[in-house]
Formats: structure tokens, C-alpha cells, sequence
């Protein structure tokens, strides 16, 4: 994402604009949802006038993962009628729109493009700045979509698919990452682990709902790199270690027996939890942030929630997390960073690309 360079003037300038209310559209192509949002609404406060999503989950669920043609291919036919509902659900018109905002990256090469310049081809169209927007930068101030204070300095974990992140947020633009994972991402050990066991993908809900009648002490499986200060995340470990407790279980067949998963399923869920929450408080005390945001995909774990409710209130710390349509992929989270971007006069080049692995750090300011 190239976003123009803005002079001091023009912050000042845009700093006096920070009441004025600006109406975006935003789409979501990075992976397997289509998603489409419009959003109006100033520094302070924002109304999701519209969230329209489309899911592939059914598509890519009989390959047990997500096939990237296959994605892109339903973007293509998914994107129009989507873009028109999403503006018929938000009662406004094209001409209403202020900029159009798109998912620049991390994601599919071939679903990103899609995404991208349909919103190109409209900002060119009604001659509207566009404004490519960082994927994880949804995530991680999508807690603030619902909330009426603004973006407020907080410890943010962003817990999906793709990434497991602790970040310190300053403020919109400014954020230092202190921990990420070395291997696989929480969302990703979720659905490998319920492969393992032979549930659906995506494996987090299913893992969610078969654990709701387990132990989670039945089985001991480790909890990686809990040392003082240590903020990176290991979750591999982990996933050898439900693969060969299921051997041992089974040495005959190699695969686990339906009255076995309850309780390695909330094992297994534990153990990722301690490790989010432990980590999450420690990242916090760090920085002495006193607000704790979740973000992402796994932050709709309901047993996730509680035990971050309970270490925040053990802990003198505020959490805020989104509902669950804003947790999961989604165009308002799109929308929300675009209209900030907008608010802040950072427009992309109509010329910019897309990047499948666009880091947040190119936004992230260190100390
Ligand atoms: O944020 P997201 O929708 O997409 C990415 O950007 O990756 O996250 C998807 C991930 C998947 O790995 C999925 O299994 C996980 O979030 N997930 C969950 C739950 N709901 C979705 N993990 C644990 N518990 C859930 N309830
Ligand atoms: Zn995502």
C-alpha cells in the first residue's frame, strides 16, 4: 500500500477536520469472504450503516481449506450484486460515498486483486480519493467500531488465522509490536488441531462447541515460552503434542473416537488460552496500558472472553472486543481504518498494488 506522503500543514489542516463526517464503502477480498461496508463518521464516533458478507465456507469446507482460485473465482461473481446491497441495506447512493477503501494485503495474491480494484475502478469512476487498507489494521482497531470514544492507547492481542499479535496502539498509526508467533498462528493451530480430530473447517467454532462438554484438565499439553517477558507465541509445540496423545489414545487406528474429542478439545483449548491471557496481562503490565483489546477470528471464543475477563478484572485492566460479525473477517473493519485514513488525508496512489505479505510495520512507529 503506498500511501501519499502528508506534510505538517496538511496534518494540521486535517486535525482541524476531525469533526467533519465522511462516508466510506469498503471491500473485503483478502481470503474466502466477500464482504462489502459502508460506514459514516468522524474521529469520534462511527455508524456501520451496512455490513454485507458473503461466505465461501461451504465451498472450500469438502477441501478442508481454502483454495485460492476457487476464492477468487467467487469474488468475481460474489462483488457487484454485493456492492449494490451493501448500498441499498445503508440507504445511500454512489454518488454519497466520500472514498473507497480495499483490503491492500496480507492475503491471496488472486482474491486481494479482485477486491482492490473493483474499489480503484469506482474511485475512478465517480473521480473519489481510494485508500488501500492493511488487513491486521482492521483487526486491530475493530474493538473500536462500536465504542463512541474514539481510538484510545490500549494493549491489543490480534488473534486470527494468520497472525497472532500483541501490539502496543498509541494512537491511530502508531503502534509497536512486542510479540507475535514464531510458528503458527493461534487460528491456524485451531483448525490443524481440528483436522487432527476429523471436525470441520473452519476448526475454531467446532473446536469451541465439541469442548463445551470436555475437561480441559484431562490432558496436560504444554503452554510455550511462558517465561517473564517473553511476548512471542510458539503454538506448534502444542499441535505435536494432541497429535501424539491421539497415537497413544489409539495406537491401532491413529485417529480419535467421538467420546474422545470433548475432552481433547478443551485441553487443547485451554492450553491456548493461558497462553493468550498470561501473555496478554504481561504485554499490558509492560507497556502500562490499562485497556486490553482483542481482535480477530479466535477473539470469539467464548471461553476465551471469560478468562480475559476474569485476568483483566484480577488485574485492574479494561477489555473491549467486538461483536462476532466485526470479530471474523469483515468490510467495516475496512471501512473504520479507511475513514480514518481519509480523516487524516492519507489517500493511495490509483497506481499502488496490492502486497500478500504487507506488514503492518509499514505503519508501525518504534521508540
Ligand atoms: O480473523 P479471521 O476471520 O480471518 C483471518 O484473517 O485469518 O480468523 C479466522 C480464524 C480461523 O482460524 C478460525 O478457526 C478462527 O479464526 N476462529 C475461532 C473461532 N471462530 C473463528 N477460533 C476459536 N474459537 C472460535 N469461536
Ligand atoms: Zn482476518
Amino acid at each position: 500500500m503506498a500511501l501519499e506522503g502528508t506534510h505538517e500543514s496538511e496534518k494540521l489542516v486535517s486535525a482541524s477536520q476531525m469533526n467533519k463526517e465522511a462516508t466510506i464503502l469498503a471491500i473485503e477480498s483478502s481470503c474466502d469472504e466477500t464482504a462489502v461496508a459502508v460506514i459514516r463518521g468522524n474521529a469520534q464516533r462511527a455508524d456501520v450503516l451496512s455490513s454485507e458478507i458473503l461466505s465461501q465456507i461451504q465451498i472450500h469446507r469438502e477441501h478442508g481449506g481454502v483454495v485460492p482460485e476457487l476464492a477468487s473465482r467467487n469474488h468475481i461473481t460474489a462483488l457487484q450484486p454485493l456492492i449494490q446491497q451493501a448500498l441499498d441495506a445503508a440507504a445511500v447512493s454512489m454518488s454519497d460515498i466520500d472514498a473507497f477503501s480495499a483490503t491492500a494485503g496480507p492475503g491471496l495474491a488472486s482474491s486481494l486483486l479482485i477486491g482492490h480494484t473493483a474499489a480503484k475502478a469506482m474511485a475512478v469512476a465517480t473521480k473519489k480519493p481510494f485508500i488501500g487498507v492493511n488487513h491486521m489494521e482492521g483487526h486491530l482497531l475493530s474493538p473500536f467500531i462500536e465504542r463512541d470514544q474514539g481510538i484510545e492507547e490500549n494493549l491489543a492481542l490480534v488473534v486470527s488465522g494468520g497472525h497472532t499479535m500483541l501490539l502496543h496502539t498509541k494512537a491511530f498509526g502508531q503502534y509497536e509490536l512486542l510479540g507475535k508467533s514464531t510458528d503458527d498462528a493461534a487460528g491456524e493451530a485451531f483448525d490443524k488441531v481440528a483436522k487432527m480430530l476429523g471436525l470441520p473447517y473452519p476448526g475454531g467454532p467446532e473446536i469451541e462447541k465439541t469442548a463445551v462438554n470436555g475437561d480441559p484438565s484431562a490432558f496436560q499439553f504444554p503452554r510455550s515460552m511462558m517465561q517473564a517477558g517473553m511476548l512471542d507465541f510458539s503454538f506448534s509445540g502444542l499441535k505435536t503434542a494432541v497429535l501424539y496423545t491421539i497415537s497413544e489414545l489409539n495406537p491401532d487406528t491413529g485417529t480419535a473416537q467421538p467420546q474422545q474429542l470433548p475432552d481433547l478439545c478443551a485441553s487443547f483449548q485451554q492450553a491456548v488460552i493461558d497462553v493468550l491471557v498470561k501473555k496478554s496481562v504481561m504485554a499490558a503490565k509492560s507497556v502500562n496500558a490499562k485497556h486490553i483489546t482483542m481482535s480477530g477470528g479466535v477473539s470469539c471464543n467464548g471461553a476465551l472472553r471469560a478468562a480475559m475477563q476474569q485476568a483483566c478484572d484480577n488485574n485492574q485492566l479494561t477489555l473491549s472486543y467486538c461483536s462476532p460479525a466485526l470479530s471474523t473477517d469483515n468490510a467495516a473493519m475496512i471501512a473504520y481504518v479507511g475513514l480514518h485514513h481519509f480523516l487524516n488525508n492519507n489517500f493511495s496512489d490509483l497506481n499502488s498494488d496490492i502486497d500478500p505479505n504487507l506488514p503492518l510495520n509499514t505503519l508501525i512507529l518504534r521508540n
